[in-house]
């Protein structure tokens, strides 16, 4: 049998902060791999490092020592233009807070990382993407929304969409139903997951939530900026939950 490639490959990761004369180090040696198509859960208590870590896998933040390696790149010290376009076509991004462009409609803001990754590429085989990425999150009647017309779950599945436009290998998702009510950040989180199914991408979803840990493949959990423990698990479906 041959081993599923290595889509994300994190060695010795630190990353400190300067605050005033002292520095807290947030991260203290983080080292794991994951294997195309699984989905891991990051766990733990709040200030344990969650945030700063998948900004690191994402390529978001530099790490102050260590590397992360995403589908065999490593992103960590790459300057930031050539950083931003591996970021592009590697890694969909979903966050707590949505951060959707509130000037642009919902059909507007998934079709803008196609728009910035364009390259040549056929813009109405983007729309047609975006509005079957709507259409599958259940808004096909809000492609012409903006998102202050739209509900908190609403906007969360508008970012979905985003997260997917461009087929990313692997989608990171930072607390994504944290600011929903429980039915809301359910459905959310149903959708999270069928996409992932049906696009095969390796996912990484931090959570504090361990229902939602549940439905994951792997859980590792952190303390205090280190891995306390990382175990695989037998996954929960979430219609199984109910
Ligand atoms: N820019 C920053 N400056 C100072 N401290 C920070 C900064 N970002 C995060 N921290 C601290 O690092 C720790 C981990 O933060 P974070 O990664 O956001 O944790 P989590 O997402 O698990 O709640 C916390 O103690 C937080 O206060
Ligand atoms: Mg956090």
């Amino acid at each position: 049998m041959t081993e599923a490639a290595t889509m994300i490959a994190v060695e010795n990761l630190h990353k400190s902060i300067r605050n005033g004369t002292r520095t807290v180090d947030i991260l203290k040696g983080i080292s794991f791999t994951v294997p195309r198509g699984q989905f891991v859960a990051v766990m733990g208590s709040s200030g344990s490092g969650k945030s700063t870590l998948l900004g690191l896998l994402a390529g978001l933040d530099t790490p102050s020592a260590g590397d992360v390696r995403l589908n065999g790149t490593a992103i960590s010290y790459l300057p930031e233009d050539q950083l931003a376009k591996v970021r592009g076509r590697t890694v969909g991004f979903v966050f707590q807070s949505y951060q959707l462009v509130p000037t642009l409609t919902a059909l507007e803001n998934v079709l803008l990382p196609y728009e910035l990754n364009a390259n040549g590429s056929d813009g109405k085989a983007g729309m047609e993407r975006a509005r079957a990425l709507l259409t599958n999150v259940g808004l096909s009647d809000r492609l012409d929304h903006y998102p202050v017309q739209l509900s908190g779950g609403e906007q969360q599945r508008v970012a979905l969409a985003r997260a997917f436009i461009l087929r990313p290998p692997i989608v990171m998702a930072d607390e994504p139903t944290g600011n929903l009510d429980t039915t809301n950040g359910a459905h959310v989180l149903e959708l999270l997951l069928n996409l992932n199914r049906v696009e095969g991408t390796t996912l990484v979803l931090v959570t504090h939530d361990p229902a939602l840990a549940s439905y994951a493949d792997r859980c590792i959990v952190l303390r205090d900026g280190l891995v306390i423990s990382d175990e695989h698990q037998q996954a929960v479906h979430p219609a199984m939950a109910r």
